[in-house]
């Protein structure tokens, strides 16, 4: 099952003499990094970028963290047979568990979409809501990079189990999602909270929903377009912006590719070419 390019001989063009051709990796466990590829879509439309969606094995929320690092690790060992420049988790998740100890084992540059979210938020408000997955709820990851940011806000993180399968399943409409958005969103509206942050890349495609449910003068906060700038910055530092024409998008999964082509059409607009990958099966030599 896994391939390097099964229908992609276009990513094998770019030379170790001109790293800025590369392409950007980008993960998530499924849709929830589209949010992310969008930003990029905007910010950095000459990057060519390969998404990796691992799809045979979501929800990352509910996974130990040593599940995680070993998903983690292994799309990043074949996003490196891939010859990226640079990754992006775009999946707070991941970020929030596996970021530090993965950033020490690969000699490209990994991004996280924490630290950018927790600098916007402080940058909106005072008093803090994150919407987030069990795990990073429970991992305290935003609380600790917004409060060493600012100390004299607050924060409080709510878990919602069930928004990343409704997404997945796209019940984004269905009647049942905002009753669970309503309830997920009430202890955070108790406390009067000036601003919301999406802690998971899923949740901005929930953005109608809890924009109908949230006071008008509450602020939302999307790291994925603050992460995508902190890439832009870092591809200047290192000199490695590609200044080319980008590549088509090259798009891979873990599960069903047929099922990941239509959210690529509702999310992105056109219709993707997605290729199945066993991610597990990438070993670096
Ligand atoms: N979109 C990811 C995140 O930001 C993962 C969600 C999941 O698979 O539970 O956390």
């Amino acid at each position: 099952m896994y391939s390097s390019s099964i229908f992609d001989p276009h990513f094998d063009n770019f030379s170790p003499q001109e790293p800025q051709r590369a392409p950007i990796g980008v993960f998530d466990s499924g849709v929830g990094g589209l949010t992310v590829l969008r930003q990029i879509y905007q910010q950095l439309p000459n990057e060519s970028i390969i998404y990796v969606g691992d799809t045979a094995r979501l929800p990352y929320g509910i996974r130990s963290q040593t599940e995680i690092l070993q998903f983690v690790r292994e799309i990043l060992r074949w996003m490196q047979q891939q010859g990226v420049k640079m990754a992006i988790m775009a999946c707070n998740t991941s970020s929030a568990l596996s970021l530090d100890i993965v950033r020490q084992e690969f000699n490209f540059p990994i991004l996280g979409v924490i630290l950018p979210g927790a600098k916007a938020a402080v940058q909106e408000g005072q008093r803090i809501g994150v919407i987030a997955t069990p795990a990073t709820a429970q991992s305290n990851a935003y609380r600790q990079a917004i409060l060493e940011i600012q100390p004299n806000v607050q924060v409080w993180q709510v878990s919602c189990p069930e928004f990343v399968p409704l997404i997945e399943q796209n019940r984004i409409h269905d009647p049942y999602t905002t009753e669970i958005a309503k309830t997920y969103l009430e202890p955070l509206l108790k406390q009067k909270i000036d601003t919301l942050v999406y802690g998971c890349t899923h949740y901005p495609h929930l953005s109608p929903v809890l924009r109908s449910l949230l006071p008008s003068q509450v602020k939302l906060i999307d790291p994925a377009v603050h992460v995508v700038a902190a890439c832009s910055q870092e591809l200047d530092i290192l000199g490695i912006k590609n200044t080319h024409p980008p590549m088509p998008t090259r798009f891979a999964v873990s599960g069903c590719p047929q099922q990941f082509t239509q959210s690529g059409l509702q999310w992105l607009g056109y219709t993707p070419m997605v290729e199945q990958v066993c991610f597990a099966d990438a070993v670096v030599s």
